[in-house]
């Protein structure tokens, strides 16, 4: 077995940071999300997208988790925009994408196309309720949707944590280097507590290395801030895992939380960036009650191996069970919920920002110690 094939068979590169584009004139502003998704259709991580989706590939994802080629693709990279902006635009236009007064892209414009948001809502998240924090977005986000390919022309700035942003063509390279032929790759947007690094090491058991992708684009605002669980990743890879085995890179996507569909869409982008295994746990991308606790494991049964082209592994619920005393989940402890210790990501955070420590069977002492500092600085920022 070798490192996947990119998905689509061929990683995109849609980046020319030489690109003249004097002679542009039209121009429509990105939000931060859209932002994130030009960098990542660029650099290949969504490949085979090579732009926001015109209206015939968007239906096709939306209704049927594929792109019109027969691709699995199952989250909408879309390009919203208000009807004014759309207005002063033309097909076969070029078009500036820019940011707070910067150009990032420069887009072909293929389609412009009024999308049903409910109905994209209902699919794509299973819910159309506004407290959903994906469906609330989609629903703020402007209602024209611009589709057509585009091309990178200068990287959005990062300033911390540099040397963690690596393109897929890059983490594959470090992959080959180091001799790995399977790697698993882990998603989260949290900090990693004993119940993710349980998972984690129960899949290195059965693969070459680990690759640590954790999601720092947008998130919600109760998420812990990515500059904090940076370096919480940093000191729990030193202090508990073997250095050759692991390697850390961050995922510059937001997060839709759209549960089973973004699971899909984790594992596919993981696919690109040259894992051959991706973890799906409980309730994986999810938010509040809104999927059961399993689907987004259940989802992957619509596609074959061939088409995903990536093998999931999949997790129970894991906790730590006091009658073991050790790490486990409902498929290897027998004991009852007395004895086990879940802690809710809330709970946990409400701990962290009064500095009360969440015990070590839940998160490790570093790790812990790395939280209560960053929520105490988060705090007053
Ligand atoms: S998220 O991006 O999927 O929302 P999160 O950090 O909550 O990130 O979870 C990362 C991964 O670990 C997901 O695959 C999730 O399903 C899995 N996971 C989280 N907590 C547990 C748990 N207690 N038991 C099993 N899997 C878990």
């Amino acid at each position: 077995m070798s490192l996947s094939q990119p998905h689509g068979e061929t990683l995109v590169n849609r980046i020319d940071l030489e690109l003249d584009y004097s002679t542009v004139t039209k121009e429509v502003e990105l939000d931060g999300f859209a932002l994130s998704d030009l960098e990542l259709i660029a650099i290949g991580a969504y490949s085979p997208i090579t732009g926001f989706l015109t209206e015939k590939d968007y239906i096709s994802v939306v209704e049927t988790m594929k792109l019109s080629s027969g691709h699995v693709w199952s989250v909408p990279i879309t390009l919203p925009v208000s009807e004014e902006e759309a207005g002063r635009l033309t097909l076969g236009d070029q078009v500036k994408l820019v940011h707070k007064g910067s150009v990032y892209g420069v887009l072909t414009l293929e389609d412009i196309y009024r999308p049903n948001k409910l109905n994209e809502a209902e699919k794509v998240y299973r819910t159309t309720d506004e407290a959903h924090p994906g469906v609330k977005k989609l629903l703020e986000r402007p209602t024209v949707y611009l589709g057509g390919s585009i091309v990178l022309v200068q990287r959005p700035e990062v300033n911390q944590f540099k040397e963690f942003y690596l393109d897929p063509v890059e983490t594959r390279a470090v992959f080959q280097e180091k001799g790995w032929k399977t790697v698993v790759g882990f998603q989260t947007r949290n900090p990693v507590h004993r119940a993710h690094e349980y998972i984690q090491k129960a899949a290195m058991e059965i693969v070459d290395g680990l690759f640590l992708n954790p999601l720092v684009g947008e998130t919600k605002s109760d998420d812990i801030p990515a500059d904090v669980r940076m370096e919480s990743y940093q000191v729990l890879l030193k202090n508990y895992y073997p250095q050759e085995r692991v390697f850390l890179a961050v995922f510059p996507a937001a997060m839709r939380y759209a549960g089973p569909r973004e699971a899909i869409f984790h594992a596919m982008v993981r696919k690109n960036y040259g894992c051959t295994h991706f973890i799906v746990g409980r309730d994986h991308a999810g938010v509040g009650n809104y999927y059961g606790t399993y689907d987004a494991q259940l989802i992957f049964n619509n596609f074959t191996a061939e088409e995903l082209g990536i093998q999931p592994l999949f997790f129970e619920h894991s906790f730590y069970c006091k009658k073991c005393g050790n790490m486990a989940s409902t498929k290897t402890c027998p004991h009852g919920a007395e004895d086990r210790l879940i802690l809710s990501g809330t709970k946990v955070r409400e701990m962290l920002s009064k500095g009360e420590i969440p015990p070590v069977e839940f998160s490790r002492k570093e790790v812990v110690e790395v939280l209560i500092r960053g929520m105490r600085v988060e705090s007053y920022t």
